[in-house]
C-alpha cells in the first residue's frame, strides 16, 4: 500500500485547466460553484481526520501511509478551489463556504481530536463511502465535462486507497486484539468522559443541517433518483450488520435510532426527531438491505467489502 501511495501521487497541474466548461445554464453554474466551494472545506475535513488517525499510528508504515492520505486530502481541496474557479464562467455572485459547513467543521475536529481512534475511524470510513460512491461520482455525472471527469479520475484513485484502508482498519477496531488492547488501557476519569460526550453531542447536533446542505442536497440535485444515495447507505448498512462491527459500541448507538426509527409505533411518533437526532435524512433509514444479501455480507473478508464497494463505484460510472 506505501509503495502505491507514493507512486500514485500526482499534482494538480497534471489536470489540463485549459479546458472550456460545457455550456451551463445559470442555475446550474451557481450550483456548481457552490458544490466545489463547499467539497474543499469537505476535503480538509478529510484532512483533519487523517492528521488524527496518523497521530494516534504506532506502526510506522501504517502512520507513512496516512501521512500520504493528508497530502491527497489537501490535494483533493487544492483541485475543488480550483474547480469552482474554472466553473465560475459569469461571476453571478460571490460563494461562500455553506455557514453549517462553517458550524459543524470545528466541532467534528474536536469530536475527533477527543472521541477514541476507533470512531474517528467509523466516520472516515463512512464519509469516504458516502462522498466516493455516492456524491463524487454523482456530481461528476451531472457536470459532465472532460475537466470534471479528468480530475474525479485522479481523486478516485487516491480515494481507492483511502477506502482500503478504511476497511483494514475497521477490521482492526474489530478485532479481539483491539479489545484487548482496550482491556489494558487506562480508564478515562469520569470529567473526561463528559467532556467526550458534550462533544459528541454538539458535533452530532451540527451535523444534522451541514449533511443536509452539503450531502442530500446536492445530492438530490445530481441523482433525483436517489439511487446512488441509497446505494451507498445500503453497504454501510451491511457493514454495520457484519457480527464483528455490530457489537462495537459505536455501531450499537446508531443501530438503537434506527430500529426505533422503524418501529411502527415509535417511529411514526419520534421518526423525524430520531433522524435529526443522527443527522440523517429519514429515506436512509429503513432497512435498505435483504435477509440473502445481509448473510452473504456477514460471510466476507473487509477486504472483500471494500473491493466491492469499489466495483459498484466503478459500475456505475
Ligand atoms: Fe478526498
Ligand atoms: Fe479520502
Amino acid at each position: 500500500m506505501l509503495k502505491k501511495c507514493l507512486r500514485d501521487q500526482w499534482s494538480v497541474d497534471d489536470l489540463d485547466w485549459s479546458l472550456t466548461p460545457r455550456r451551463l445554464s445559470r442555475d446550474d453554474e451557481i450550483s456548481i460553484v457552490q458544490y466545489f466551494t463547499d467539497m474543499a472545506s469537505i476535503e480538509r475535513l478529510a484532512k483533519a481526520l487523517f492528521v488524527e488517525q496518523a497521530k494516534r499510528a504506532h506502526d510506522p508504515l501504517l502512520k507513512e501511509i496516512l501521512e500520504s492520505f493528508i497530502e491527497d486530502e489537501e490535494r483533493h481541496a487544492v483541485v475543488a478551489e480550483r474547480l469552482a474557479k474554472h466553473y465560475d464562467r459569469h461571476q453571478y455572485r460571490e460563494y461562500e463556504t455553506n455557514p453549517h459547513l462553517l458550524r459543524f467543521a470545528p466541532c467534528f475536529i474536536a469530536a475527533i481530536q477527543q472521541v477514541s481512534a476507533e470512531v474517528a475511524n467509523a466516520y472516515i470510513t463512512t464519509g469516504e463511502i458516502l462522498l466516493d460512491v455516492a456524491l463524487l461520482r454523482s456530481l461528476s455525472d451531472f457536470v459532465d465535462d472532460a475537466m470534471c471527469d479528468g480530475a474525479m479520475e485522479f481523486i478516485d484513485r487516491d480515494e481507492s486507497r483511502h477506502i482500503a484502508v478504511d476497511f483494514y482498519m475497521l477490521e482492526y477496531y474489530c478485532s479481539d486484539q483491539y479489545r484487548q488492547h482496550l482491556t489494558e488501557a487506562p480508564r478515562k476519569t469520569l470529567i473526561a468522559r463528559g467532556k467526550q460526550l458534550k462533544t459528541f453531542v454538539s458535533m452530532l447536533y451540527h451535523s444534522g443541517p451541514f449533511a443536509r446542505d452539503v450531502f442530500f442536497g446536492p445530492m438530490d440535485m445530481c441523482d433525483p433518483s436517489g439511487k446512488r444515495m441509497l446505494q451507498a447507505f445500503k453497504r454501510i448498512q451491511l457493514v454495520a450488520a457484519k457480527p464483528s462491527v455490530a457489537r462495537r459500541p459505536i455501531t450499537r448507538f446508531f443501530r438503537v435510532i434506527q430500529v426505533l426509527f422503524n418501529h411502527p409505533i415509535l417511529g411514526r411518533l419520534f421518526g423525524r426527531l430520531l433522524a435529526r437526532v443522527i443527522g440523517l435524512d429519514p429515506r436512509v433509514l429503513p432497512e435498505l438491505y435483504t435477509q440473502a444479501e445481509e448473510r452473504r455480507a456477514s460471510s466476507m473478508s473487509f477486504d472483500d467489502f471494500a473491493k466491492e464497494i469499489l466495483a459498484i463505484k466503478f459500475a456505475s460510472s
